[in-house]
């Protein structure tokens, strides 16, 4: 019992610790991990929101089996309540953000996009970097929707983080356009277990 908490407690630390900093940010000027993405050409704001690179990726990822497809190609991702956590894919891959969502109780949506990191910083002594492309696949408790997909991203030191090439899909028992899921799946899920569970899930994605 008490290694169940102690586990929820480090898991909880994990998913604040991911909020607050995304794990590969740093506060200097050395290198942070880099996503497995492509780098727009220019390496500005406006080359990565028009690429038609990332623009493709979206526009042709197969629809999971089990999921029916809610949004495609946003420049936004997902922002709502019951977010179970995220993981990084080292391909566009709708097929293993989906297994992820499977593989995670109370698991309604999935939001696939691309997000515009800094390389490095970026901090006062380091603006405007150079940016690295991550693909991110994120966990929702909710259906996602074109209507909470409101998450643009950010600007700090002059860099600017952005995300393209959303897709949003969701489980079969995922639901209306409220992101309600269907009554069976809506029941707050305790909150030791999945905490635990989406800290084996970053702990993967970090490894
Ligand atoms: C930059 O940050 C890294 C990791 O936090 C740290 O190891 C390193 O010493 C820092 N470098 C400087 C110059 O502050
Ligand atoms: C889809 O759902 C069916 C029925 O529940 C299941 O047998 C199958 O394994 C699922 N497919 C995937 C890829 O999860
Ligand atoms: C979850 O995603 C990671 C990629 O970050 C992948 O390696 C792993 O196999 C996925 N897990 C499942 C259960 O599909
Ligand atoms: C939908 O819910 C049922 C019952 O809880 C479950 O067996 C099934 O695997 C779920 N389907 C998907 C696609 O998650």
């Amino acid at each position: 019992m008490r290694l169940v908490t102690l586990v929820a407690l480090v898991g909880l630390t994990a998913l604040g610790w991911a909020q607050a900093f995304d794990f590969r940010r740093d506060n200097n000027c050395t290198l942070n991990l880099l996503g497995k993405g492509p780098v727009a050409s220019p390496d500005t704001v406006y080359g990565f929101l028009n690429s038609q690179e990332l623009a493709s990726s979206a526009n042709n990822a197969p629809t999971p089996s089990n999921y029916t497809q809610s949004f495609k190609n946003m420049k936004a991702a997902t922002q709502a309540d019951n977010y179970l956590g995220f993981v990084y894919l080292d391909s566009y891959d709708t097929n293993t953000c989906a297994s992820n969502c499977t593989a995670t109780p109370g698991c309604q949506g999935i939001n696939i996009f691309f997000e515009r990191d800094p390389s490095k910083g970026p901090s006062p002594s380091c603006t405007d970097p150079p940016s690295t492309t991550t693909i991110k696949c994120t966990l929702w408790g909710v259906g996602v929707t074109e209507k909470n997909a409101v998450n643009t991203g950010q600007t700090s030191s002059g860099f600017t983080i952005a995300m393209a090439g959303s897709n949003g899909y969701n489980n079969g028992n995922a639901t209306n356009e409220n992101g309600q899921g269907s009554a069976e799946n809506t029941a707050t899920p305790s909150l030791t277990i999945p905490l635990s569970l989406i800290f084996l899930i970053m702990a993967n994605a970090i490894a």
